[in-house]
């Protein structure tokens, strides 16, 4: 029986299409409950190759990517851990401004806030996207809040735009840091 439940967010970058045999499939192995939100954009990526029907299979969770109506209740269970993977430089952007205007968003903006369900981010990008004038400030931003940044050498060394990193995203050291930051056997906390 699981005791933890990650809130596993993803967005529109490199790996989102292999989000449930290489993340979801392998954190349900490891005793983790996984409910999937996706951003507007990711939300259209997976609905086009079939994977939100195939997520909510194999997670038997919804896929959330519109937010609930105010008349009905929230359709995913409490969140022991947020894990934005693979998080858009777009999707960074708006988590250190508190910008949200997207389901993704608005669940990670307010554990970011409450201090209570820790959020880890792996930022899929490249670098001119870490070029781009504001990105440190961001990145000190979250990382001040408390925010688990997934980032640097040993998790993706930055390519140029359009050249292939040739290699897949680290996926078991994402979840081993998730594993460290919520062991198992952990109480849910409420959302
Ligand atoms: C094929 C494709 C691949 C992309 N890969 C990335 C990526 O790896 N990292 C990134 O930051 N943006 C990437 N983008 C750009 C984002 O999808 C774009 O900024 C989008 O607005 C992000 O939306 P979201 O953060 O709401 O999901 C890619 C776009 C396309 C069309």
């Amino acid at each position: 029986m699981s005791t933890r439940t990650l809130g596993l967010i993803g967005s529109a970058a490199g790996g989102l299409e292999r989000i449930r045999p290489a993340l979801i499939e392998p954190a349900i192995a490891r005793g983790w409950q996984v409910a999937v939100t996706l951003t507007p954009t990711a939300g259209t990526w997976l609905e086009a190759t079939g994977e939100i029907e195939q997520i909510e299979k194999v997670t038997g969770q919804p896929c959330r990517v519109s937010p609930r109506l105010p008349s009905e209740p929230s359709p995913h269970p409490p969140i022991d851990c947020y894990l934005v993977c693979p998080a858009s430089s777009n999707t960074v952007a708006k988590l250190a401004l508190g910008l949200a205007d997207n389901q993704a968003l608005t669940s990670v903006c307010e554990a970011i806030g409450g201090q209570v369900v820790p959020v880890v981010v792996f930022p899929r990008i490249n670098a001119a996207h870490a070029r781009q004038p504001a990105w440190n400030s961001h990145i000190e931003g979250l990382r001040s809040a408390g925010v688990h940044l997934l980032m640097g050498n040993e998790y993706w060394p930055l390519h140029e735009p359009r050249s292939a990193p040739g290699k897949d995203l680290p996926w078991a050291k994402i979840l081993d840091a998730v594993d460290v930051i919520v062991p198992g056997q952990g109480v849910s906390s409420s959302d």
